[in-house]
């Protein structure tokens, strides 16, 4: 699938102020800094579609993205940034779970993990809680420009048997690089099979 059109649609602080069109959305979801909203930028291949930057937190609302005019991308803040004041971060984490639970229109959600990391507890426990409340993800490496080609394999080894340690079966996995484009198509193309699902629903 090409991106031929990529609008800002909307921000919300909550679901209910989200667009209301029910056509396929996708949801990108993974800690603080994590590159969501740079990997946004890429599949889109436009720059300054959604904000990045280098400090954590810079992403706060729930941003529509309407893709091909037939789907939306969401960029939401990030998890688990520390440096944010208690009540501010249980404020976002209460939005982000009552938009993964409620948003009916949600078919995907993309957990970014940066593959340059050991597991971490709270991407686990995270991953863990989608599949609790049954929502359906995929996981997506970041960053795979930053490793050399040996440590990103061991990494991605690493979290695969951690996975299979609770899972029978691992969930979809795509590895990706804002910097070199790697996974793009892959994610694209993803989306493609998700949106002929919907469809067919
Ligand atoms: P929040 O909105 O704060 O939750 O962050 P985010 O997950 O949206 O991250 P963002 O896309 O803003 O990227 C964070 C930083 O990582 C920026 O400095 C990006 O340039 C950098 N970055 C993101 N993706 C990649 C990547 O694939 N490769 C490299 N080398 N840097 C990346
Ligand atoms: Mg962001």
């Amino acid at each position: 699938m090409i991106v031929k059109t990529a609008l800002f649609e909307k921000s919300s602080t909550q679901v209910q102020q989200c667009p209301e069109r029910q056509i396929p959305e996708y949801a990108f979801i993974g800690r603080s800094n994590v590159g969501k909203s740079s990997l946004i930028n890429k599949v889109c291949n436009k720059n300054k579609l959604a904000k990045t930057s280098s400090t954590p937190g810079k992403t706060q609302l729930i941003n529509h993205f309407l893709i091909n005019d037939k789907w939306y991308l969401v960029d939401l803040p990030g998890y688990g940034f520390a440096k944010m004041p208690l009540a501010e971060k249980k404020k976002m984490e209460l939005m982000i779970n009552d938009y993964l639970l409620n948003r009916r229109n949600l078919t995907n959600i993309f957990v970014l993990i940066d593959s340059r990391h050991k597991p971490l507890e709270i991407d686990l426990n995270f991953i863990e809680s989608l599949a609790e409340n049954q929502l359906p993800f995929t996981i997506i490496f970041t960053k795979a420009d930053k490793n050399k080609k040996r440590q990103l394999e061991l990494n991605i080894k690493e979290y695969q048997e951690l996975l299979l340690e609770s899972w029978e079966e691992l969930p979809p996995i795509i590895v990706t690089s804002s910097e070199s484009g790697i996974g793009t198509s892959e994610l694209l193309n993803d989306i493609e099979q998700y949106n002929k699902i919907f469809l067919e629903n």
